[in-house]
């Protein structure tokens, strides 16, 4: 006969002489068996047990079996036990009103132990089959949703790197355009500045050889104010030659953070990184409707160049310096008390400087619209590190584990995909050996700090 060891059966029947038969049956093959006189002490044992069938009497004093059998079904803990009804009443309604209320079957008495055990023995089996497939459609379902936000993320991190890689292009498009032609206006700004002069000289000297030009030029002198233009127009030279340096150097700073070479390390200058990001980032630290503009301190130390990928680590300080932004305009959002900000932002970086070296000490400040760049060469440990400290709203300290994860995001849909940390992450750690940590106190800003080797 078949082991029916592990089972364990609940049999729930007023009459003792019922209840001790089965107790015989069911325990002469194996079962173990646990009995219940009526139906309020049938759910006292189901609170300690669960069983793996239940056998119930229909006929009982206090609580009848249809009413314990409501009672079992509305329980989620034990809804799903097979319920087999024992009963005398031959009436169809009767058997009709048990499956109903979710019975499996029904044993009519007086029993034949025969029955008993097929009918036992069937429903354990299905209820054995049933539990099986659920445990195998649970396993897929989670499966098929793991691999399903695997895929989501493999997704978003595409669309990510593409759109890092369109704005790669597109910068050093822009880099590429104007500098021919700036290099034409600063090469043609020396001649002009010559030629000028020349063309000024010449005018004096007419002016010395002829001293009464008539009455025509005389009045064209001094329309055109004459001593005027002289001394103004090396002025605004000089500054046409500021203005082509600096677009010099933007021009600069587009290709270097549009350089896309991400097959080979390169010596860096992380200063040089983080400049040509704060240049494209510069839109964004303007002024808007809820605050004034953002204050960019920078506390550089002296960096040897640092082996990289170049374009990764750009876009790792994109990231940084992005999050840095909305932070401080979240915590400048309307519905915020700003009222207190200022004294918050001060005790913050008091805290700050408390804990931080010298070179970074100096951090305090007033202002609330504030990101501090620090940067430091140990020696000791051949690293550098770059801190990047905002004064946003900071991360509740609940949520600093989830920042990391990819499409981990608390920004409304369709401004935050969640991927910049865990790419920023992905980036530092395993493309460079480094470290990427995150320090915050909500309602009082973020640090994050990059640190990374010289040596890989
Ligand atoms: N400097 C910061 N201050 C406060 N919270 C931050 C800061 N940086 C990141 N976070 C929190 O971490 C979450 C994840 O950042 P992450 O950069 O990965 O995604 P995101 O900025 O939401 O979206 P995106 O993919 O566009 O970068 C953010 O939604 C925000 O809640
Ligand atoms: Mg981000």
């Amino acid at each position: 006969m078949e082991n029916f060891s592990e089972n364990l059966i609940l049999v729930v029947d007023d009459s003792l002489v019922n209840s001790k038969m089965l107790h015989e049956v069911l325990e002469n093959v194996g079962f173990e068996v646990i009995l219940a006189g009526n139906g309020e002490e049938a759910l006292q044992q189901l609170q300690n047990y669960k069983p793996d069938i239940i056998l119930l009497d229909v006929m009982m004093p206090k609580m009848d079996g249809f009413k314990t059998c409501s009672r079992i079904k509305s329980t989620a803990a034990i809804q799903d036990i097979p319920i087999i009804f024992m009963t005398s009443l031959t009436e169809p309604e009767e058997r009709i009103r048990g499956l109903n209320l979710g019975a499996v079957d029904f044993i009519t008495k007086p029993f034949q132990p025969a029955e008993i055990l097929a009918r036992v023995n069937i429903h354990l089996q299905l209820r054995g089959l049933t539990k099986n497939l659920e445990q195998q459609v649970d396993e897929r379902t989670a499966k098929w949703s793991e691999a399903l936000n695997k895929l989501q993320a493999s997704q978003m991190q595409l669309v990510q790197s593409e759109k890092m890689s369109a704005l790669g292009q597109l910068v050093a498009g822009i880099g590429h355009e104007i500098n021919n032609p700036l290099n034409f206006i600063s090469g043609n700004l020396n001649y002009i500045s010559d030629q000028v002069e020349g063309l000024l000289r010449i005018v004096r000297l007419y002016q010395n050889v002829l001293p009464n030009p008539g009455e025509e030029i005389t009045a064209e002198l001094e329309e055109i104010d004459l001593d005027y233009v002289e001394r103004d127009l090396p002025k605004m030279i000089q500054s046409m030659r500021e203005g082509t340096k600096r677009m010099t150097e933007i021009s600069t700073s587009l290709r270097i953070f549009s350089r896309s070479d991400n097959l080979e390390k390169q010596a860096i200058d992380l200063h040089e990184s983080i400049e040509s990001t704060l240049l494209i980032l510069g839109h964004r630290l303007k002024p808007t409707d809820t605050r004034s503009a953002i204050e960019v301190i920078k506390h550089y130390g002296d960096l040897p160049l640092v082996p990289c990928f170049p374009g990764l680590i750009n876009q790792v300080f994109m990231n940084l310096l992005a999050n840095a932004i909305d932070a401080i305009d979240e915590a400048n959002e309307p519905i915020n008390d700003d009222s207190q900000s200022e004294d918050r932002f001060e005790s913050y970086f008091d805290n700050y400087s408390e804990n931080h070296s010298q070179s970074r000490s100096e951090r305090h400040s007033d202002r609330p619209y504030q990101i501090m760049i620090y940067s430091e060469f140990a020696e000791a440990q051949n690293e550098v590190t770059i801190w990047i400290q905002d004064s946003g709203k900071g991360v509740p300290s609940e949520l600093l584990q989830k920042i990391f994860e990819p499409l981990f995001t608390t920004k409304p849909i369709g401004k935050g995909t969640g991927l910049g940390l865990s790419m920023s992450y992905q980036i530092v750690v395993e493309k460079h050996c480094g470290t990427l940590t995150c320090n915050s106190t909500p309602g009082y800003g973020t640090e994050f700090a990059v640190t990374l080797p010289l040596k890989t």
